[in-house]
């Protein structure tokens, strides 16, 4: 059955999911999990997330879809509910970068069983990529899409040993740079652009600031 409910993000996850037994940590409405059993990418899913709401809509979707039998849901923080070499892939998305740090350093063993790591974070992603090469993670590829108006990032990662990181490549993606991807190069235009702006601006107020403490001066209003 084809799965229903797939945005450009997810549909660009799925397409790096190609395994055994899949993680999905932070399943909420279980998209993820029923899209990767229902176009052939994982056999079974293990279907995570810290919230019983989310489990219970991911629960009820999953028995929607027929796939009781291919997709468990568990409860916990992050790869908590795993045990290390349970799972060979997981996906990570649609939280902040700084939360996905922070659930992949809290489980290293698992992680490093992993032969894939997929991760969709939302912001923070210059300190989640410097701490994915601290940790050992290659970050082997980058996608960049644009959905309803809004950049999103896609990690392909695996445990290695990744090279030194370059600023730019730490700031926006040496992948993305590397394979010079017309996403990015879109994005940096827009963010040239917005900067500008802010930049006029802050000379406009740096300015106006100036004139009025030289007014308060010369009125003795200090
Ligand atoms: C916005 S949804 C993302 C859903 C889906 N992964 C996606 O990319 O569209 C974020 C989900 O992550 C869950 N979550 C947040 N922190 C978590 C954690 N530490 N461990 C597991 N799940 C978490 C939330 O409960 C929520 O259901």
């Amino acid at each position: 059955m084809k799965p229903a409910h797939l945005s450009k993000r997810l549909e660009t996850i799925l397409k790096y999911v190609d395994c055994r037994v899949l993680a999905d940590i932070g399943t909420d409405h279980g998209y993820i999990p029923a899209a990767a059993c229902g176009l052939g990418r994982a056999r079974f899913v293990i279907a995570c997330d810290l919230s019983p709401g989310s489990l219970k809509k991911a629960g009820e979707y999953i028995r929607e879809r027929r796939l009781s039998d291919r997709i468990e849901t568990r409860l916990g923080y992050g790869f908590d509910p795993i045990a290390p070499g349970e799972a060979d892939m997981a996906v990570i998305s649609g939280m902040g970068g700084a939360l996905i740090r922070d659930i992949i350093q809290k489980s290293p063993d698992t992680v490093k069983n992993l032969t894939r790591l997929i991760l969709g974070p939302q912001r923070d992603l210059p300190a989640l990529r410097q701490r994915l090469n601290e940790m050992g993670i290659i970050i082997k590829d980058e996608e960049m899409i644009l959905d309803k108006k809004r950049f999103y990032n896609i990690l392909i990662c695996e445990p290695g040993t990744p090279e030194p990181m370059t600023p730019e490549g730490r700031m926006f993606g040496q992948a993305l740079i590397n394979k010079s991807d017309p996403v990015l190069r879109l994005f940096l235009l827009k963010l040239l652009e917005r900067n500008a702006r802010i930049l006029e601006h802050t000379e406009t107020l740096k300015e106006e600031t100036r004139l009025a403490a030289m007014a308060l001066a010369q009125k003795g209003w200090f």
